[in-house]
């Protein structure tokens, strides 16, 4: 029987990696902490239909992810965006048309990790909150004390500062780890029964509480009946505002908006706030994914480069790469 590689995490990281361990003919296991794939890319179901509370869109600079999504708009899972964009400065909107192309999840954001996911061996609802080395192979317990394995390797695909914890039998990694800061962002939705009256579809924010805000019924295949707005928070306000209770989150960020908005605010028929802890990373960084081979522990996630969709993708691959050159 083969012994398959652990993977922590599904988010785009994660399920990056899997995909290319995958495809070089290695079985694998996923685990993730909640009830379904995705992370930071994941999409919130509620009464105001599906809200992309965490990434909003992204872009594709690099050729390699580049061609990969290429292939999830042929399969349907991504399309472009094309907001009316906007930016607030120095208590003024103005347009701010550009050329970058965007895309997003179709018809919701978590679309295209649903897809990479597809029937691949998984575990949800697990924890993970250790990771020990056996005689030969790796195993994993989860917050219910219950142990998996065993696992021939081990790809850690989740956010720094919960990485560290589960890096004991690395201290090597688990000290770089550490020093890499995660910064929190807080979200909040919106949703009014009549449209807001501006054409207004994303707006890039200075100088307020808030640092982004889009009309989430705007992207692609949205089907929502209700004008829907998603509003992140800036990382220091989100970070002074950390334990806020949500009902204040969403009265302090709704008053914020109805601020820098050109048009009449009313009470919104349905809110939602979101807070990520570890949303960004704090400071750049491109170290690609961080491993000990001899170990057999890779670590990677957004964190490793530039703290986008693109970068958590490129990691996963980076990670992959690594692990199958050890092998060789
Ligand atoms: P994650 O998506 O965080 O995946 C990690 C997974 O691991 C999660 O599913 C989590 O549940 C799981 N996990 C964690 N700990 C454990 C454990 N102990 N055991 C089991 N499972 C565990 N990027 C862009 O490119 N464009 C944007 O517009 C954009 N906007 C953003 C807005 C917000 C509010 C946030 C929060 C992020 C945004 N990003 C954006 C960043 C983007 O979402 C991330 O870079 C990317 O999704 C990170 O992917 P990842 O796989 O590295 O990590
Ligand atoms: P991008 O190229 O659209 O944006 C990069 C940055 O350039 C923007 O943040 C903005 O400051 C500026 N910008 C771009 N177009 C603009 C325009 N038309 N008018 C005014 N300013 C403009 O996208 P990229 O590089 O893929 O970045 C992804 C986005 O994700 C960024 O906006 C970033 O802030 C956001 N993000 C948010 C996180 C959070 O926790 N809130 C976490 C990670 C990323």
């Amino acid at each position: 029987m083969t012994v398959p590689i652990a993977i922590i995490g599904t988010g785009i990281a994660g399920l990056s990696a899997a995909q290319a361990l995958q495809a070089a003919g290695h079985s694998i296991h996923l685990f993730d902490k909640s009830r379904g794939s995705g992370g930071r890319m994941s999409s919130k179901r509620s009464d105001a239909g599906a809200l992309d509370m965490g990434a909003q869109y992204f872009t594709a600079r690099d050729r390699r992810f580049a061609a990969a999504v290429q292939q999830w708009q042929a399969e349907g899972h991504v399309a472009e965006w094309k907001p009316l964009l906007y930016n607030y400065h120095g208590g003024t909107l103005s347009l701010s048309p550009d050329e970058q192309v965007r895309w997003v999840g179709a018809p919701r954001m978590s679309a295209i990790t649903r897809a990479m996911l597809g029937d691949m061996p998984v575990t949800f609802s697990c924890r993970i909150t250790e990771v020990f080395r056996g005689e030969r192979h790796w195993n994993l317990l989860d917050a219910d004390g219950q142990s998996h394995g065993p696992f021939s390797q081990v790809v850690i695909a989740i956010p720094a500062p919960q990485a560290t914890t589960l890096l004991a039998d690395a201290p090597k990694l688990a000290s770089v780890v550490a020093g890499v800061k995660m910064e929190p962002t807080w979200a909040v939705a919106l949703a009014f029964d009549s449209p807001l009256d501006t054409p207004l579809e994303g707006c890039f924010v200075q100088d307020s509480s808030i640092d982004w805000l889009a009309r989430n019924r705007s992207k692609p295949g949205r089907d929502s009946q209700m004008d829907t707005w998603i509003l992140h928070a800036t990382s220091a306000w989100s970070r002074q505002h950390v334990d806020m209770p949500k009902e204040e989150v969403i009265d302090q960020l709704h008053g914020a908006f109805a601020e820098l908005m050109n048009c009449a605010i009313p009470a919104p028929a349905f809110t939602l706030a979101h807070r990520w802890l570890y949303a960004r990373p704090a400071g750049g960084r491109e170290v690609g994914a961080l491993s000990d081979a001899d170990l057999g522990l890779y670590v990677c996630g957004d964190w490793c480069l530039s703290g986008r969709v693109e970068g958590a993708w490129l990691s996963g691959q980076e990670a992959a790469r690594r692990l199958l050159e050890h092998l060789k």
